[in-house]
């Protein structure tokens, strides 16, 4: 598949996600499934303004290619400026748009989905990233629509490769929606049919058989895989397999999984220093854990982790009395 001028030799992408897909998480996930990838997303105008913390999110391994950084923003000079900044510091392949954040904060700022209300304002504020790329290819992430009233993501998609996209991702859900619900594939069919560009189809994977059926049944040239990602970055290695057409690995056991945290604890040691990597990975290292009997004790550890050694105290703990 191509995005733009960029050949991309998978169908499998790791959805972007603040406050998880960080690139320690993101590494784990591409070695282990050769996925394509997407940063966490990052505010045009911090970019701009020169906040100190955003260049860092965007901040790209050194096998992690191609792979795209996401800004979101609507005010066209930052989003023009916004997307040079963002190429420049990441040396990423794709830039992302994102038009499909529900969060208040974004939305109720004009940015991220509050974009589908305004499709008008929508394509302005493409086609300045598209300048600001200066001939980096831009893709842009969206929902179906505002809410149930409103779906017009066909319109929209078509608006967005009129104004440059060259590719869209469609999350099959309303802004309204935020998670609630389940994710409807068939809208993004309808995207797929409308447009030439590659559509990448999101939303509810949870299994190896659902990347299989996002595909059969939108038709979609990608499909991007989220929330089921959470402690479990082998649903990549299982989704990259049945793709291509191998048979599924199981889950390993607890002790080799206990091994995969860890290695992302030292990444995100290596990226953002051992307090941050601790606090960040007492989430990662819970959902680690999801669905292991008798965990309860151990979660709560890990609750308490402060430094690599409670880290590695509580590892050994888990692999003694769980695993
Ligand atoms: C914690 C969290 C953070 C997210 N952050 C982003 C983000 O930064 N950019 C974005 O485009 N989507 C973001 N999303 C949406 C996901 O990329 C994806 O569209 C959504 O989770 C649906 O896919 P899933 O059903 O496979 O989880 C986020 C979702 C979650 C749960």
């Amino acid at each position: 598949m191509r995005i733009g001028t960029v050949e991309v030799d998978t169908r499998l992408a790791l959805a972007p996600m603040a406050g998880v897909t960080d690139l320690a998480f993101r590494t784990i996930c591409r070695e282990l499934s050769g996925c394509y990838t997407v940063s966490e997303m990052v505010s045009a105008k911090a970019l701009c303004y020169g906040d100190k913390k955003t260049p860092g999110l965007l901040r790209l391994g050194e096998g992690e290619r191609p792979a795209a950084v996401q800004i979101f923003g609507s005010d066209e000079d930052a989003m023009e400026r916004g997307a040079a900044i963002a190429l420049e510091k990441s040396g990423a392949a794709v830039l992302d748009i994102n038009m499909g954040c529900p969060v208040p904060k974004v939305a109720n700022s004009g940015d991220g989905s509050a974009l589908m209300r305004d499709p008008d304002k929508a394509q302005r504020v493409l086609r300045a990233a598209v300048r600001g790329a200066a001939g980096v290819p831009v893709t842009v992430k969206f929902r179906l629509g505002w809410d149930k009233g409103s779906i017009n993501c066909v319109e929209f998609a078509r608006r967005m490769e009129d104004a440059g996209a060259a590719a869209v991702a469609v999350h099959g859900r309303t802004k309204t929606q935020m998670y609630s619900g389940t994710a409807n594939w068939d809208y993004i069919r309808a995207v797929k049919e409308a447009v030439s560009i590659p559509v990448i189809a999101n939303g509810d994977v949870f299994s190896p058989r659902d990347a299989v059926r996002i595909l059969n049944v939108t038709g979609a040239d990608m499909v991007m895989v989220g929330r089921g990602t959470f402690g479990n970055p082998w649903l990549m290695e299982q989704c990259a397999a049945v793709l291509e057409g191998r048979e599924v690995p199981p889950l390993p056991p607890l002790s080799e999984r206990c091994d995969v945290a860890a290695r992302q604890f030292e990444l995100a040691r290596a990226y953002k220093g051992e307090k941050i990597a601790c606090l960040e990975m007492r989430k990662h290292y819970a959902w680690y854990l999801k669905g292991v009997p008798y965990a309860s004790y151990w979660k709560e550890q890990i609750c308490k982790i402060e430094t690599a050694e409670d880290f590695y105290k509580v590892t050994a703990g888990i692999k003694r009395d769980l695993a």
